[in-house]
């Protein structure tokens, strides 16, 4: 059975502020195979990483991101909600993190969030990206608008997509596969065992979110899913490499 990837959720987001450039170095500090992050618009139409469609949480400022432009939201604190220690963290673009991961062997797992807002174009402009850095064989575009993969895989067919859902679906494999989507990445509750076998014999990867706990990591890594998606890559990457001494 191949081993368990390990994908770090916005980047080491249990140790470090989520889905900022320390929480990516963090991750790959840490072992991780990959990282997942979040993605959505400026005002000016560029690719940020930021999980909320607003700044409060995550930043000092305040607003959507759509109504700010990239020159805006780069002077915000993306760290010190986290702790006084990261406030120097900046909203990163989605091609400073293309660019740093090229230096790496990561995988990068792409959420576009266009569900709340609907970014015009963001389909087209992430892969325009992800393009110019060649980095089309190790990124996997997810997102819970399935409409947008659908787009995704109009505009580029090579590029890997997976659908996200909460639903327990049967079969999610099959749904995949008719809108042309590779991967099924799925909330922890619904990962059960009928799921993680089929689509395993179907040759769909299984890739859960988030797995936090001890417990849930070790069941996700015996069951054979294909990566499991964490705040926590330190500890997934020595429980895994205790499971395979
Ligand atoms: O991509 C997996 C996971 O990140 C989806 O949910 O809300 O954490 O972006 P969320
Ligand atoms: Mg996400």
């Amino acid at each position: 059975m191949n081993k368990t990837l390990i994908f770090a959720h916005r980047g080491s987001a249990g140790t470090h502020p989520e889905n900022t450039m320390d929480a990516f170095q963090a991750a790959l500090d840490a072992g991780a195979d990959g990282i997942e992050l979040d993605v959505q618009l400026t005002k000016d139409f560029i690719p940020v990483v930021i999980h909320d469609e607003t700044v409060e949480r995550t930043t000092n400022g305040t607003g959507w991101v759509k109504d700010l432009t990239l020159a805006e939201l780069q002077q915000l604190d993306a760290g010190s909600w986290f702790s006084p220690s990261f406030s120097t963290a900046r909203i990163p673009t989605l091609q400073e993190v293309l660019q740093w991961v090229s230096g790496t062997q990561l995988i990068l797992n792409i959420e576009l969030k266009n569900g709340i807002v609907r970014y015009p174009d963001i389909e087209k402009k992430v892969l325009e990206l992800v393009e110019q850095f060649n980095l089309m064989d190790r990124v996997i575009i997810s997102s819970f608008n399935h409409y947008s993969l659908v787009e995704i895989n109009q505009l580029n067919s090579e590029i890997e997509t997976a659908i996200l859902f909460m639903e327990g679906l049967y079969e999610p494999w099959n749904y995949a596969k008719g809108i042309g989507a590779s991967g099924l990445h799925c909330f922890l509750a619904v990962a059960v065992p009928e799921l993680i076998i089929g689509a395993a014999k179907a040759g769909t990867p299984v890739r859960p979110f988030t797995v936090n706990e001890d417990h849930h990591i070790q069941a996700l890594i015996s069951g054979g899913c294909s990566a499991i998606i964490t705040d926590w890559p330190e500890k997934a990457f020595k429980i895994r490499t205790t499971m395979t001494e």
